[in-house]
């Protein structure tokens, strides 16, 4: 593969089973689904796809189905008309349309709404679709490729994922497993981000002891290779090593750690409560006990851990909202909309 496009670095069987799935099926006009957990490199699998297919000159257009709510993305997908609906001053156009020759990447696509799944899925089997508040169809040339970092099987399983939609968009599928499952990935991944960020930031490659790239090899990797690189910036910047040593061992990062006075309830707890409400309100006194829906359970539980996050992310950031959405990975608009939605304003 020539140098100036993404690069997808490691050893271990799967990862070079990635790269030749990837050889195999740029140029070819299936859809892809990536999947994986968080930070185990699902869009430089998706960028890969794209920069080795002739569509390479096209656009590559992502869309972050997580950052936005529902009614959000449905315009954001699809653009809409002048007049469509209050607040459409003039026309926009979507990002099936903005991705036109090229690929679009639906990331998150798990977290898109029921009826939007349908909508979508009606898309892609016409492959056009009017803007919203329009009539004239347009193309969707576009190829698609989707990731998510849930399980679509079990989503599929419990309701919340339409069986014939995922059916379309995987048509192959690329697996991308985390990184404690290939150590071996971990040097050449060091050596590479190593290199690859001296350059960038102009500061000498730092020496790695044996007894840290040990460790690197051996920790769990949460947060995968996005959770690596940023060890190895905090190495390169801060010349940690030590520091680092004893977090790798003592089980990883916490250099953020909830002051006691002031303890963040954990999800669980904020899971567990939303449980206990959501029973409590369905409460009814004149029947025997009334159990709420899973989806209900679920929707609270969601909103409630969110709450929390997004509060605490805010706190430490000093309500500055464009560097939370950064570290919250949401759009600027999106985590407005959420405040507004959870009447969340600094004190
Ligand atoms: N095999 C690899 N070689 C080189 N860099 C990698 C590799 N895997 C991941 N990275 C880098 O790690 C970081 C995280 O990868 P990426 O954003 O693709 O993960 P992701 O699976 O999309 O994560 P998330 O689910 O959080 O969106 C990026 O900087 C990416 O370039
Ligand atoms: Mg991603």
């Amino acid at each position: 593969m020539p140098d100036d496009g993404p690069v997808i670095i490691g050893v271990s069987r799967s990862t070079e089973k990635i790269r030749e799935i990837i050889r195999k099926v740029a140029d070819v006009d299936l859809n892809v689904l990536i999947s994986g957990e968080s930070g185990v490199g699902k869009e430089l699998v998706a960028r890969s796809l794209h920069y080795y297919s002739s569509r390479k000159k096209r656009p590559f257009i992502k869309v972050n189905c997580a950052a936005l709510p529902g009614e959000l993305i449905e315009t954001e997908l699809f653009g809409y008309e002048k007049g469509a609906f209050t607040g459409a001053d003039k026309q926009r156009m979507g990002k099936f349309e903005a991705a036109a020759d090229g690929s679009i990447f639906l990331d998150e696509i798990g977290e898109i709404p029921q009826s939007l799944q349908a909508k979508l899925l009606q898309v892609l089997q016409d492959q056009k679709f009017p803007r919203i508040g329009g009539h004239r169809e347009i193309e969707a040339r576009a190829r698609v490729i989707a990731a998510t970092n849930r399980n679509l099987e079990a989503e599929i399983l419990s309701g919340n994922f339409r069986e014939d939609l995922y059916f379309r968009i995987n048509t192959i599928s690329i697996v991308v497993p985390p990184l404690r499952e290939r150590p071996e990935d971990v040097e050449p991944l060091v050596h590479y981000f190593l290199e690859h960020l001296s350059k960038k930031h102009r500061l000498p490659k730092p020496d790695l002891s044996p007894r840290l790239m040990k460790l690197l090899q051996t920790y769990h990797w949460p947060g995968n290779v996005r959770e690596l690189e940023n060890y190895l910036k905090r190495l390169l910047v801060m010349g940690e090593s030590k520091e680092i040593e004893a977090e790798l061992e003592s089980g990883g990062l916490n250099r953020n750690p909830a002051p006691e006075d002031d303890p963040s309830p954990s999800p669980e707890a904020v899971i567990e409560e939303a449980a206990q409400e959501a029973l409590a309100d369905n409460h009814n006194p004149r029947e025997e006990k009334q159990f709420p829906s899973l989806k209900e359970v679920r929707d609270r539980a969601v909103q409630r851990v969110e709450r929390a996050l997004i509060k605490q992310v805010l706190e430490e950031t000093n309500w500055n909202r464009r560097e939370a959405a950064k570290i919250l990975k949401i759009s600027y608009r999106a985590l407005l909309y959420k405040l507004k939605d959870m009447d969340l304003s600094p004190r």
